[in-house]
């Protein structure tokens, strides 16, 4: 897959992939959870990864923000090998990165603006009234103008989202990483969502990787989508490629996950 990085325009021309994955693997105790994923992440699309609950998604996302590291295999990320840095080099690649996780509520305590604002007030030398700047805009950029004094408990899920999405691009990072980002939502909502998703890529010029359970909304907002599978991509194309496909394994997750069935397929290394 070399071929693809490669250009036309000599030594200067930026890469064609934010983000390359080749044959990592990974293992937790007995079980192969990551068994040669090979990814690319075309600079300025959206790639979303699916597959059955279990199957190491949300492994991998940690693998590529660099919460986790690989056995085996390599990860770069804007013509940076970035797979064996050291701590200083980790917090550095991180500052490239938003992140909205699943898990990554927002802080109870803290009103939309003290959540929206904190990674700045931690992590850099910002002032004031150049924090507060940021944090309107952003929150306009999600559709949560005036909601600054609000707290979390007093916002829908739909609203939450946004915030914990605003929260992830405060630092206006180059790749955006989003772990089932719409967990919670009724489909009404997860719509807006994913529109919401896809217009702040476009306005903020974003990479974005996505793990969705949303299957086939979630295609809509898609450049790419990856299908893992007993611990690899078993097919990654572009959404009609991947729709079109007549690999067995997808199209009986694909009805599945249309039923509405929950997935209850294991993995075996
Ligand atoms: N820290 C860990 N230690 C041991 N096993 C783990 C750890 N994290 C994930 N796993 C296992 O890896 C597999 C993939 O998990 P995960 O990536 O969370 O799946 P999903 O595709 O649903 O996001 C699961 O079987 C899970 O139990
Ligand atoms: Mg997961």
């Amino acid at each position: 897959m070399a071929h693809l990085t490669m250009t036309s325009n000599g030594n200067d021309a930026p890469a064609a992939n934010a983000i390359e994955v080749r044959a990592l693997r990974r293992r937790f105790d007995h079980q192969q959870v990551l068994n040669g994923v090979d990814l690319d992440v075309p600079a300025g699309s959206i790639v979303t990864i699916v597959g059955p609950s279990g199957c190491g998604k949300t492994v991998l996302l940690k693998h590529l923000n660099l919460l986790l590291r690989p056995d085996s295999g390599t990860i770069t990320i804007d013509g940076v090998n970035v797979t064996r840095l050291g701590w200083r080099g980790i917090d550095a690649v991180r500052e490239w990165f938003g992140m909205l996780f699943q898990s990554g509520a927002l802080f109870d305590s803290m009103t939309v603006y003290e959540n929206v604002a904190f990674p700045l007030v931690e992590k850099t030398s910002q002032t004031k009234d150049q924090i507060r700047g940021r944090v309107i805009e952003t929150l306009q950029a999600v559709g949560l103008e005036g909601m600054d004094n609000k707290y979390p408990s007093e916002l829908s899920g739909g609203m939450q989202k946004r915030a914990a999405l605003a929260r992830a691009l405060i630092r206006r990072p180059k790749i955006l990483m989003l772990d089932e980002p719409t967990t919670g939502l009724d489909p009404t909502r997860t719509g807006a969502i994913h529109h919401l998703i896809r217009k702040t890529q476009k306005d903020f010029n974003l990479t974005a990787v996505m793990v969705s359970h949303d299957v086939p909304a979630v295609f809509e907002v898609s450049d790419r989508v990856a299908f893992m599978h007993r611990g690899r991509m078993q097919l990654v194309g572009t959404v009609e490629q991947v729709m079109s496909s007549s690999d067995e394994e997808f199209k009986r997750f694909l009805a599945g996950r249309a039923s509405g069935d929950e997935d209850n397929s294991t993995v075996s290394s």
